[in-house]
């Protein structure tokens, strides 16, 4: 992902999220070289887009958006398998993430890559206020 990106994907965090990463915080996430960012597109438009941290041999994941348009086509699963496949590549001890508890379908999909439950943080998100549940990947 690129700097020009940055537009389009601030738009998918405010179409996606209650409290939205703005342009200036993903700007400045983009440039730590320890991210990593990836987008998808469709005839030219950005359509997701998910971002991990890599911190020595852990993972990170810190957000995946897929626009709702887009939703139940493959695309959140693409991004995650890249997130994957880049842990694997990297030798990373585990990939880690949090999630509304309420979230089914982002619980689905990490499941299926072996994101285990490992946890839960009380009130961790607010409007609407909910528990985060942690999710664990272990390689
Ligand atoms: C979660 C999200 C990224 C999924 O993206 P997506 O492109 O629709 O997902 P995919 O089409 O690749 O689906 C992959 C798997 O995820 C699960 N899944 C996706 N949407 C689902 C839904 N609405 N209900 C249940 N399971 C769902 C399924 O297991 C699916 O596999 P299947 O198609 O074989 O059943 C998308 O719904 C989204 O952007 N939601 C809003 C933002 C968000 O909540 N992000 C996660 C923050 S932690």
């Amino acid at each position: 992902m690129t700097a020009a990106c940055l537009d389009a994907v601030a738009a998918l965090e405010k179409e996606c999220f209650s409290h939205p990463w703005s342009k200036q915080s993903l700007a400045e996430s983009l440039e730590n070289e320890k991210s990593v960012f990836l987008a998808a597109y469709e005839d030219g438009k950005l359509v997701g887009y998910a971002g991990m941290e890599v911190i020595v041999d852990e993972g990170y994941i810190f957000n995946v958006a897929v626009s709702e348009d887009y939703r139940r086509r493959g695309v959140g699963y693409a991004l995650v398998r890249e997130l994957v496949t880049c842990g694997m590549k990297n030798s990373l001890c585990f990939i880690t993430l949090e999630v509304r508890e309420s979230n089914s379908a982002a619980i689905a999909l990490y499941s299926k890559f072996g994101f285990i439950r490992v946890g839960e943080r009380k009130n961790y998100y607010s409007d609407p206020s909910e528990n985060a549940v942690l999710m664990t990947k272990y390689f």
